[in-house]
């Protein structure tokens, strides 16, 4: 008898084309992108831009290059960017703020969030003497990652898009899963992307795509950032095959998030009343569910390795392990979940 393979809670990377989708990608009709003429490519980058409320959108390979991208294209050399705590851009992405960008990154607020009173204090001025480094631009990150799945709050979010207004400062809105911000705040995701000056965000996450981001903005903005992709290698031929999958992904799979979410509350509630784990579910607004480890619970690698002929989580810092719903996860998969970490924690 084969053995039914482990649920994948690791992250909403992990999904895998439909067969449909793949359809769609098998009768993509393509071209050569580089040289712009991929009509599926255009229509994806129309469609995005749409989505979110800007002008255009470049279709790039992942959302760090999006995010990358961004930074290129906002800041020069020597410039500083204010992000919130486990910011996308500082805690991962290989240090490529500071090593592609040459920006300095200012980390500010708690929790991945930030108000607008310490973005002020936080604004190093454009001084004469050019003893500060001249901050350019403010990253928002909307759902936070790190922050275990969290949206900004409307009015918190706008007050901080006005705030970058007043110290004449660029935003730019990591939405590497902004329809799951959208969806839990219960708006469009163009009320959080048309007020900044970019937006990122990822196809192959919760939207099921295999490969791929969006970076949308200005014309102008877009411009910059396309020459930056060329420069980084970013430039993709036939790339409608793949911006297919992205076309099918938001026709298809944006309505369905709210499972993702009902789901991720199933599982939190669950894996909270289990001795060792540490997680109060009315903190999982959306897709991801981090559950801090109790003195007496093994370490997080130790518990992950425990469960993982049934369930497959994600160590996530010293203390802590990350489950994410998507997808590939259905309600069978959460209460495999539940009484997997209920055997090995004893209940
Ligand atoms: C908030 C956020 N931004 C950016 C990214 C980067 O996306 P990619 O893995 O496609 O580079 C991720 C990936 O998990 C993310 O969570």
């Amino acid at each position: 008898m084969t053995r039914l393979a482990a649920s994948d809670f690791r992250s909403d990377t992990v999904t895998r084309p439909s067969l449909a989708m793949r359809q769609a990608m098998f009768e993509a009709e393509v071209g050569d992108d580089v040289f712009g003429d991929d009509p599926t490519v255009i229509a994806l980058q129309e469609r995005a831009a749409a989505l979110v409320g800007q002008e255009a959108a470049l279709f790039v390979p992942s959302g760090t290059m999006g995010n990358q991208l961004a930074i290129l294209s906002h800041c020069r050399p020597g410039d500083d960017v204010l992000v919130g705590e486990g910011a996308h851009s500082v805690f991962y992405e290989g240090g490529g703020a500071a090593a592609l960008g040459g920006v300095q990154m200012s980390v500010i607020g708690r929790g991945g969030l930030f108000s607008a009173e310490e973005l002020s204090e936080a604004v190093k001025p454009h001084d004469a003497s050019g003893h500060l480094p001249p901050t350019r631009l403010v990253m928002l990150e909307n759902t936070h990652n790190r922050g275990g799945g969290k949206v900004w709050p409307l009015p918190a979010f706008d007050a901080v898009v006005a705030q970058a207004r007043v110290h004449d400062l660029a935003v730019h809105l990591d939405g590497a899963r902004l329809f799951n911000a959208a969806h839990a705040a219960g708006v469009s995701a163009s009320r959080f992307g048309a007020s900044v000056d970019s937006v990122s965000f990822c196809l192959s996450k919760g939207l099921g795509a295999p490969v791929g981001s969006m970076l949308c903005g200005s014309v102008a903005f877009v411009r910059r950032a396309h020459r930056y992709r060329k420069m980084l290698g970013g430039g993709m031929r036939q790339a409608g095959i793949l911006a297919a999958a992205g076309l099918y992904a938001l026709e298809h799979n944006l309505s369905r998030l709210g499972d993702d979410h009902r789901r991720a509350q199933d599982l939190a509630l669950a894996l909270s009343s289990l001795p060792g784990l540490v997680l109060d579910p009315t903190s999982v607004e959306t897709n991801i569910v981090i559950a801090r480890l109790a003195l007496e619970a093994p370490e997080p690698a130790a518990l992950c390795a425990a469960v993982s002929e049934e369930v497959r989580a994600l160590p996530f810092g010293a203390r802590a392990i990350r489950l994410v719903t998507h997808l590939d996860v259905g309600d069978a998969d959460i209460e495999r979940a539940v009484s997997a970490f209920a055997r090995v924690l004893g209940r």
